[in-house]
């Protein structure tokens, strides 16, 4: 069995977290190795909808270990939310510890993180990020600048005081002079600490140490990417990312585990486009094509599952996601929401883009430019409404559909493995088994 890795190829909101749900059968370990609650990831089964933010999105089989690695920042008033919800649910039962555990390395969101990006983004007029305001940014800021306040710390009541006054320095600085906010209050912020570090101590785990037993017993593990490949922080259309490394390679930094334990990177994509937040979105139809991106957005519900914005609207771009294909190394693809796209009219597929009065076949580094190129679009016909509970393979699915699953597969290189029509863990057509 390998172990597989499931990234965004996109802008994030493809249908991760149904993926992993679905795929989580086949796991034992699910593992998230990046971002934070800035995540919203939905699980459909039986009907009932489930949105999780930090915690795997295996949680709801009841025999997988879900795991917050290294890589994650972690916000613990978010998890034990979370945790306190999937209790009432009855997802999970009254040792939940058993089933999940967080890395002592993580780094912890606190509030002076969503404080600072709240005021950050308050303050940035034109040029805001359209962060999701969880405090991902200034947590990984800390991280980098190495004063952050990891899990580990939060279990040491003696060493924490100091840290976390280290943490605040420069910052009280920054609210009380630049941002014309209160500055924070160590005894507050110390205080909540130590109370979540208590609570949070049965959860602790060296992840990494876990993980390796796990590979020594070869037991199937599932890495659980969060955002979007271009939302990466280096790979994505900067500065309108996010911050972290969202691309596969995050996994293995994200969570210790080495390049050999990985064996296939399954990227997730729509059959359109959705971005939310700011940022250069080349195959948008927000305003070339409105009444479609309405129609397509009401249809497909395209409303942020973290902040309930509006999801921006475009066309399937081909050459982004050749580039995800690439920077990812992915080895097949899991194609989305095509059940939103059925009956319109015609289909645009972008292949290329103009800049300057040049074609080009690669994403632009600069925003910038980005923003200028007008995408080349190829004009399909659409597929009907069909009835997808007849399709039992490939060959049942509608002329159009086949059509434009081949034209993404000869373009991308790599092979269509599943097929979604539907927000339920059953409206699946799998074809071809990334575990094998
Ligand atoms: P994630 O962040 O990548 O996990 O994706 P989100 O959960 O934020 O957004 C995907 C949305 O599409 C969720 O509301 C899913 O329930 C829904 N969804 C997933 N797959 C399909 C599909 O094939 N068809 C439809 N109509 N909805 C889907
Ligand atoms: P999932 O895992 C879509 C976007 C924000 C903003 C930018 C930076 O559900 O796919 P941040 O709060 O991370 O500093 O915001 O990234 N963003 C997402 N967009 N899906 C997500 O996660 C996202 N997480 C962050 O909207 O543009
Ligand atoms: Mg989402």
């Amino acid at each position: 069995m390998k172990n597989v890795v499931i990234v965004g190829a996109q802008w994030g909101d493809e249908g991760k977290g149904k993926v992993v749900d679905l795929y989580s059968a086949k796991a034992e370990y699910i593992v998230r190795y990046q971002g934070g609650n800035n995540a919203g990831h939905t699980l459909v089964v039986n009907g009932k909808k489930t949105v999780l933010h930090l915690i795997p999105s295996g949680i709801l089989h009841a025999d997988k270990v879900c795991l917050i690695a290294n890589g994650v920042v972690f916000d613990p008033e978010v998890f034990f939310k979370e945790i306190d919800s999937l209790l009432a649910s009855g997802a999970i039962s009254d040792r939940p510890y058993d089933r999940v555990r967080v890395s002592d390395r993580a780094h912890v969101i606190l509030p002076y993180h969503r404080l600072l990006d709240s005021v950050r983004e308050a303050k940035a007029a034109g040029g805001k990020i359209g962060t999701t305001v969880r405090g991902i940014g200034p947590a990984y800021e800390d991280k980098v600048s190495r004063r952050g306040i990891r899990v580990a710390d939060l279990l040491d009541a003696k060493t924490l005081r100091a840290k976390i006054e280290h943490a605040i320095e420069e910052k009280n600085v920054l609210l009380k002079n630049l941002y014309g906010a209160d500055p924070i209050a160590l005894d507050a912020v110390y205080d909540t600490c130590v109370g979540l570090g208590e609570k949070l101590r049965p959860y602790v785990a060296d992840v990494k140490s876990l993980l390796m037993t796990a590979l020594e017993q070869k037991r199937p593990m599932l890495f659980e990417g969060a955002q979007g490949t271009l939302l990466d922080i280096d790979h994505g259309t900067y500065p309108f990312v996010t911050s972290s490394n969202t691309i596969a390679g995050g996994a293995l930094t994200g969570s210790g585990v080495g390049e050999g334990a990985i064996g296939s990177v399954i990227g997730i994509m729509k059959a359109y486009v959705t971005r939310v937040g700011s940022g250069p979105f080349p195959t948008e139809i927000e305003e070339t094509e409105p009444a479609l991106a309405e129609k397509i957005r009401a249809v497909g519900q395209e409303f942020g599952a973290t902040t309930g914005r509006k999801r921006r609207i475009g066309w399937l771009d081909l050459v982004a996601l050749k580039y995800a294909v690439q920077v990812n190394g992915i080895t097949g693809l899991a194609l989305m929401k095509a059940d939103v796209l059925n009956g319109l009219d015609c289909l645009k597929l972008c292949t290329s883009y103009s800049i300057g009065g040049n074609t080009v076949y690669d994403l632009p580094s600069r925003a910038e430019d980005l923003a200028r190129i007008e995408p080349n679009y190829d004009v399909y016909p659409c597929w009907p409404n069909y009835d997808a509970k007849e399709v039992k393979g490939f060959d049942d699915l509608p002329e159009e559909l086949r059509e434009y699953i081949r034209k993404i597969e000869a373009f991308t290189g790599v092979p269509v493995v599943l097929l979604s029509v539907g927000p339920g863990r059953e409206e699946t057509l799998e074809l071809g088994n990334p575990f094998e």
